[in-house]
């Protein structure tokens, strides 16, 4: 509907600039420059090298969405930017972008939290997301459960990872079995011809006096790593595809079970899944068998929107827009470590941001915030 707010979104947090351009709950664009390659050398995403990416990579990316998507960024009603978490120098770039752009063009600008925007991108795939929503947000960061209320202002964190993310465990595995960076994709599909069954992997922090929503995959890990380094010991070899999948099967078990868990104990009736790892094809159709046993739907975004991109961020740029919250302050800055209670980071009370934004007859401070700008991209 030409109505719904037409949003453009940036995400800059990790190694990924996406751009994506949303009107209301409706896909129009989805722009993605990755820097993965100029990681996988060094087994891990490099922040400096990212920063830099970013910086190539940020103007053409937002040419091409607005192409892709056939508006003109004067027809946008927002820009939308991930204000974190993420890496510091990486976000910085995005935020310092989305105000250059949303200040020369008259626009309000939303600095969103990035896990709030792996939840809502699912509106753009299945409709307006069920209040309250339970998310398991899985990626090479996190590995959180979240139970959303309301997406723009209510998302209470029910447990996390106590050591390393899903994601990160998968890519850590996939170094010691020499498979390269990213780990998650190829053990994925390595697993496939190996029994899950195979090795009984540990299933870290699920006896009865552990946290029940917390996450812990070190343990994991390490028994994986040990098991490989005995057989290479031994010289005997070590079966690829069994091992990647026993370990997969581990990290799924417990997730899933997990998530269901906190459904029930929440009484949430819809569970989403997000993030890089919300990818995995053993995890989705676990998590399918037991929602279904439950009685729980489940939502899974497909793959390119579980991993990072600017469609998500766009999102819940829209819903922020369609339901009347605050815009970002023009001193918005990059938070590294933004709780992920705060789904957006609105202009202090009392602040008022249409002034800013229809003020362009004060060329000083017009000039002043673009200088700042200049610098923050090009320091
Ligand atoms: O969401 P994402 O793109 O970036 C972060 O915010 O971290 O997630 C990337 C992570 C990586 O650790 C990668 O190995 C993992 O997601 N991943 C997968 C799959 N595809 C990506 N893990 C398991 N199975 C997959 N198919
Ligand atoms: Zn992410």
């Amino acid at each position: 509907m030409a109505d719904e707010p037409l949003v453009l979104g940036i995400e800059t947090s990790c190694d990924e600039t996406g751009v994506g351009i949303v009107r209301g709950h409706t896909l129009l664009a989805d722009a993605v420059a990755s820097s993965v390659d100029e990681h996988a050398r060094f087994g891990g995403v490099v922040p400096e090298v990212a920063s830099r990416a970013h910086l190539e990579a940020m103007v053409p990316t937002i040419q091409r969405a607005l192409k892709e998507a056939g508006v003109a960024a004067s027809d946008l009603d927002g820009i939308a930017v991930t204000a974190g978490p993420g890496l510091a120098g990486a976000l910085l770039v995005g935020v310092s972008a989305a105000k250059a752009y949303a200040y020369a063009l008259g626009k309000p600008l939303y600095g969103v939290n990035h896990l709030a925007s792996h939840i809502c991108v699912d509106q753009l795939e299945h409709g307006p997301l069920p209040e309250p929503t339970m998310a398991l947000l899985v990626s090479g960061g996190h590995s959180s459960l979240l139970l959303a209320p309301d997406i723009t202002s209510d998302v209470r964190p029910l447990g996390s990872t106590i050591d390393d993310a899903a994601g990160e465990a998968f890519d850590k595995i996939a170094r010691v079995l020499n498979l390269g960076f990213p780990g998650g994709p190829v053990i994925d599909r390595i697993a496939r011809e190996g029994d899950p069954d195979a090795i009984a992997f540990p299933r870290g922090l699920t006896g009865p006096r552990d946290a029940p929503y917390d996450f812990s995959f070190s343990g994991l890990k390490t028994a994986v790593a040990r098991w490989i380094e005995a057989k290479r010991a031994a010289g005997e070899e070590v079966p690829v595809a069994d091992v990647s999948a026993s370990f997969q099967e581990a990290v799924v078990d417990v997730l899933t079970r997990k998530a269901v868990r906190a459904c029930k104990d929440e009484g949430v009736e819809h569970l989403m899944i997000g993030g890089g790892v919300a990818a995995n094809s053993r995890l989705r159709a676990m998590a399918e068998r037991r929602c279904e046993d439950a009685g729980i739907t489940l939502r899974v975004p497909r793959p390119k929107l579980c991993t990072d991109n600017g469609a998500m961020v766009a999102a819940l740029g829209a819903e922020m827009v369609a339901r009347g919250r605050a815009a970002s302050a023009w001193d918005l800055s990059a938070d590294s470590s933004l709780p992920v209670t705060d789904p957006h980071v609105p202009a202090p009370a009392g602040h008022d941001h249409d002034d800013h934004v229809h003020d362009h007859g004060h060329v000083h401070d017009h000039d002043h915030v673009h200088e700042l700008s200049r610098k923050n991209l090009y320091a």
